[in-house]
């Protein structure tokens, strides 16, 4: 069990934020990791275009026996937790609790940048209310910032120009914004350049807490010693695909493992 690995996965290759934080938290852990690159965005989709991804990506990773299982995507943890959690029988997280529990500490009223679909899903707004019934909140949708993250233009003076034009939309009231893409991280320096006064929350490292804490508890942690296994699928590759996933991961990333999704049910 304790070597068993943790699985994540996430619509693309922005999902590797959340992997860096894991491993930061857990460098132990044999991870597997899978970018349904070859359906990326999906945060442009529909809630059951969505859900039936992340229950193909979820069937696909069972198969690895994992301990856990992250949907590191904002979208498909909007729309595909539940149904995912009913069919696995190990522990299944999703970003949003974690983001929203983070936010709620430094205190409202709160921002939440997503894609469409996640803003359209008001789980954020909804998550947050049941852990403060007080707290206002604001949602926008930001989805040119996924292009621009995935093209590697994390510092250009075009993607902070539409940082720039999101933000401003932004109300003055607000204290606290939650990175809610896995995409964003990546552009954290623009946007706190642009809005310093604010807070911004990514929930990469609350979440690999959580994941510690969980672990810990069920007695699953990895007791070796070495640094953990990392292995990379997609569904779909590219000629810079590489290059990228270790731009996102903050490492060299190992070799991509093609695999095909649709073939799982
Ligand atoms: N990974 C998605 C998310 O966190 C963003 C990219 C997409 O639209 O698929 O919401």
């Amino acid at each position: 069990m304790s070597t068993a690995p943790i699985v994540i996965f996430d619509s693309g290759i922005g999902g590797l934020t959340v992997v860096q934080a894991v491993r930061e938290a857990l460098p132990f852990e044999n991870i597997i990791y899978l970018g349904d690159t070859a359906r990326v965005p999906y945060g442009t989709k529909s809630a059951a275009t969505i859900e039936r991804y992340a229950l193909q990506a979820g069937e696909l990773l069972k198969k690895f026996h994992p301990k856990l299982m992250i949907v590191a995507c904002n979208t498909a943890s909007a729309y595909g937790l539940d149904p995912l959690r009913l069919q696995c029988s190990f522990p299944v997280l999703g970003v949003i609790e974690s983001g929203a529990k983070a936010a709620q500490i430094y205190g409202g009223p709160i921002a939440i940048l997503g894609t469409r679909a996640t803003v359209a899903s008001q789980v954020y707004p909804t998550v947050l209310s049941q852990l403060n019934p007080s707290i206002e909140t604001f949602a926008l949708a930001c989805p040119l910032l996924v292009s621009l993250a995935e093209e590697g233009w994390w510092e250009d003076p075009i993607t902070e120009e539409i940082c720039r034009r999101y933000i401003s939309e932004i109300p003055s009231s607000i204290k606290t914004v939650i990175l809610g893409c896995t995409h964003y991280p990546v552009l954290l320096p623009i946007f706190k350049r642009i809005r310093p006064d604010l807070v911004w929350v990514d929930s990469g490292a609350p979440l690999s807490r959580e994941v510690k804490n969980i672990l810990s508890q069920q007695a699953a942690l990895n007791n070796s010693r070495e640094t953990g296994a990392l292995r990379l699928l997609v569904t779909d590759q590219n000629s810079r695909l590489q290059e990228l996933a270790s731009k996102f991961l903050g490492e060299p990333a190992p070799s991509v493992e093609l695999i095909n999704l649709e073939k799982v049910f």
